[in-house]
């Protein structure tokens, strides 16, 4: 069925990927986003076929006529990027806030059939059990700590989703992504920052060794996920999520950050060695997630990480 939908930050990394699919699926999309990060230029292919409107997730007459007549809302809108976390907490916050209570004003005001929340990994920030399932307690280890200003913001907004719409004829979805990466997805993520280092050390390519300085000891893992197998994630849970869940977005795989570099250095023929310096205070050490519950909803494609990982290495070695 054919359904209007807003997608709030929808001119971000993951928002501008998961319009240009809805948009393929034959919905009618709204995109609202102020541009803090996202830019407009990441939805050109589809840009006629969208309604594209310029405002601050923080207005709340702004929100509510952008949802009018929607069935679905989808809701990204927030301030991401690590640097941001330590230097801007109370802009992160104040986004985060009134961006969740703005838009289940409206999604309530509006009376549309399902709400999805943007949530993140990072509210459990060094997680007990790998692999991680939705059940790992949610945790902000300490309030003087700016970083955690993100987490707090997002478990907010998910203690602001349930409770608002717990009896609520709207079905409220949660997700978390772990980690996601592709082409155009700004530069303050591990992978763009990798290869920048590699370009510097290795004189824009000219030499064929380069050593690095890396934050902490290389041993960190993470779990990355293509774009494209995120948004296969994010449509089985928009079409088949149960209400009141929270569902995990990633890829089961678990790399550490030395491991990465080596392979982001072979796509690029490049011999690397990595200097180790601290790790930042809040720095999460290992995440993997549990994605049983997200497979549980049909999605069973295969992951395209080491395929995905050439991509978005090429896509920065021309743009940077
Ligand atoms: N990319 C990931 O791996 C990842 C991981 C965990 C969580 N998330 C969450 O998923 C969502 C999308 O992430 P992303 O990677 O696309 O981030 P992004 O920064 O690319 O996108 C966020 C969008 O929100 C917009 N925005 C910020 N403040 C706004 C405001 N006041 N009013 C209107 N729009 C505003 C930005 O301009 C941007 O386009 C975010 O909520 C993010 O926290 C992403």
């Amino acid at each position: 069925m054919v359904e209007r939908i807003l997608v709030t930050g929808g001119a971000g990394f993951l928002g501008s990927a998961l319009v240009t699919r809805l948009v393929g699926l034959g919905h009618e999309v709204i995109v609202l986003d102020n541009g803090y990060r996202g830019s407009i230029s990441r939805l050109n292919s589809i840009f006629s076929r969208i309604e594209y409107l310029e405002g601050d997730i923080r207005d709340k007459e702004t929100v509510i006529n952008a949802a009018a007549g929607c069935d679905t809302i989808f809701h990204l809108a927030f301030i991401n990027g690590t640097k941001y976390f330590y230097e801007k907490p109370e802009l992160v916050l104040d986004v985060g806030l009134k961006g969740a209570l703005n838009s289940l004003e409206a999604a309530e005001k509006h009376k549309v059939g399902t709400y999805i929340l943007a949530s993140s990994s990072e509210v459990y920030q060094q997680p007990e059990n790998i692999p991680t399932s939705e059940n790992e307690r949610a945790i902000i280890p300490n309030v003087l700590n700016p970083r955690f200003s993100y987490a707090g913001g997002k478990l907010i907004s998910e203690l602001l989703t349930l409770n608002y719409l717990r009896n609520k004829n709207i079905r409220e979805i949660i997700f978390r992504p772990h980690n996601i990466f592709g082409p155009n997805m700004g530069n303050e993520h591990v992978i763009p920052e990798i290869v920048s280092k590699l370009r510097i050390a290795s004189e824009k390519w000219s030499l064929k060794h380069a050593e690095i300085e890396i934050q902490g000891s290389g041993e960190e893992t993470r779990a990355f996920c293509f774009i494209e197998d995120a948004i296969d994630q994010l449509v089985a849970l928009y079409d088949k999520g149960s209400k009141g869940e929270i569902y995990h977005i990633g890829i089961d795989k678990e790399i550490t950050i030395k491991s990465l570099i080596k392979e982001i250095a072979r796509i690029l023929d490049i011999d690397v060695s990595c200097r180790q310096t601290t790790l930042k205070s809040g720095g999460t050490t290992r995440r993997c997630p549990d994605i049983s519950k997200i497979r549980s909803l049909g999605y069973i494609k295969e992951d395209n990480f080491l395929q995905g990982l050439k991509t978005t290495v090429s896509w920065y070695k021309s743009a940077l």
